[in-house]
């Protein structure tokens, strides 16, 4: 059976670094017999300048009806101004709250051809792997009320809300002890439990879950002291469950320690495994339209795509596989580069992916 992927582009790099890793899914279409259909749809800035959306009905139905989004980046300066509603960033939050995408799995491998691109010590990165679970749906990203109010003295006051029901907790727990289950059975749960009550609330529900994987180890840390942890010895985690807006931060964190938050892929689930696959930097702007971005995480999202909506994991070994072949030959983006390497922009990039694909030397 045929699988629908719709595709969205979105801003800045974000038309540049899904072209290639729509030439991966091309190559496996055409090797295999067309087994995925591609559609393409409108997010974000461009969504705006088009339709006055940055999330147009059209592009949440088509949605809703694929199996999987491949969504490059949303956002750039020229929209910072807009209304709050009408920004990039809000097509990305409402396709994640439209189809209840609550589970963000944000992996931080290390490369071994990439060890030195960290401005890390090599021993402290070398080896790593470890998968940041952040919620995604709930937390302060969509607590209400939100907004910002004039007081009686004239002065503004902003506010947003902290909150998690315990069933949004669960949910995510239980995703965090399941994929800790087929890695090194460690979970360690972030939250600010010492001062926040709702982050105490975290805590109990994820000693509640943990109750029904005994294999599993749980811990908890502190988010200050586990930003601390993450650059001082990022090894000694398996998998982290934290908040949405911890999430976000530490996920930022966790990608620099692999060299280059151009590498890394993100998977957003629902409940019934559709998912939307993105790289985790944004759109980067600045270097919009200069045919440098990396396109390696965006390609690395296809693979965990195959992984855990499209039931396809051979694929995705395959795409692991070209990834560390065409770094093992010395390919490297701007983003990578290290002395000796061989300087490639973002279409060769995809272009050597194809070539070890094919089974040819590069
Ligand atoms: C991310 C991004 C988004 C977020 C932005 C673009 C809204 O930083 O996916 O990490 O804050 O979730
Ligand atoms: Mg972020």
């Amino acid at each position: 059976m045929q699988k629908k992927i719709l595709v969205l582009p979105g801003d800045g790099i974000g038309p540049e670094i899904v072209a290639e890793a729509v030439k991966v899914l091309e190559f496996f279409n055409s090797k295999n017999g067309d087994p995925f259909v591609l559609e393409t749809g409108l997010i974000g800035g461009s969504a705006y300048e088009e339709t006055g959306a940055p999330l147009p009905e059209e592009t949440l139905g088509k949605a809703r009806a694929s199996d999987a989004i491949l969504l490059g980046a949303v956002g750039g300066y020229q929209w910072d101004s807009l209304d709050r509603e009408l920004r990039p960033e809000k097509g990305l939050l409402g396709l994640r709250a439209g189809l209840d995408l609550y589970a963000n799995l944000r992996p931080a491998i290390l490369y071994s051809q990439l060890a030195s691109a960290s401005t890390l010590r090599e021993e402290v990165v070398s080896g790593l792997d470890l998968m940041i679970v952040r919620e995604l749906t709930g937390g302060i990203y969509f607590g209400q009320p939100r907004g910002i109010r004039t007081l009686e003295n004239g002065e503004r006051e902003g506010f947003n809300t902290l909150v998690y029901r315990e069933s949004e907790i669960e949910r995510i727990a239980h995703t965090a002890f399941q994929i800790a289950s087929r890695r090194d059975k460690r979970v360690c749960s972030v939250d600010k439990a010492n001062v926040l009550e709702v982050t105490g609330l975290w805590r109990e529900v994820m000693e509640k879950v943990a109750r029904e994987y005994p294999e599993i180890e749980l811990s908890h840390m502190y988010v200050d002291n586990a930003s601390m942890q993450l650059v001082r010895n990022p090894k000694q985690f398996d998998v982290l469950v934290t908040t949405n807006m911890f999430g976000d931060i530490l996920s930022d964190c966790a990608a620099m320690l692999t060299g280059s938050i151009g590498m890394l892929p993100s998977a957003s689930l629902n409940r019934q495994g559709q998912g939307m696959y993105e790289p985790i930097h944004g759109s980067a702007p600045d270097i919009a339209g200069k045919g440098i971005a990396n396109p390696m995480a965006t390609i690395l999202s296809v693979s965990m795509m195959m992984r855990y909506s499209l039931d396809s994991p051979e694929i995705a070994d395959q795409i692991d596989a070209a990834v560390g072949r065409v770094l093992d030959a010395g390919y490297r983006t701007a983003d990578i580069y290290t002395d000796g390497m061989k300087q490639v922009g973002t279409s060769e990039m995809g272009d050597a992916m194809i070539a070890v694909l094919n089974g040819e030397e590069i």
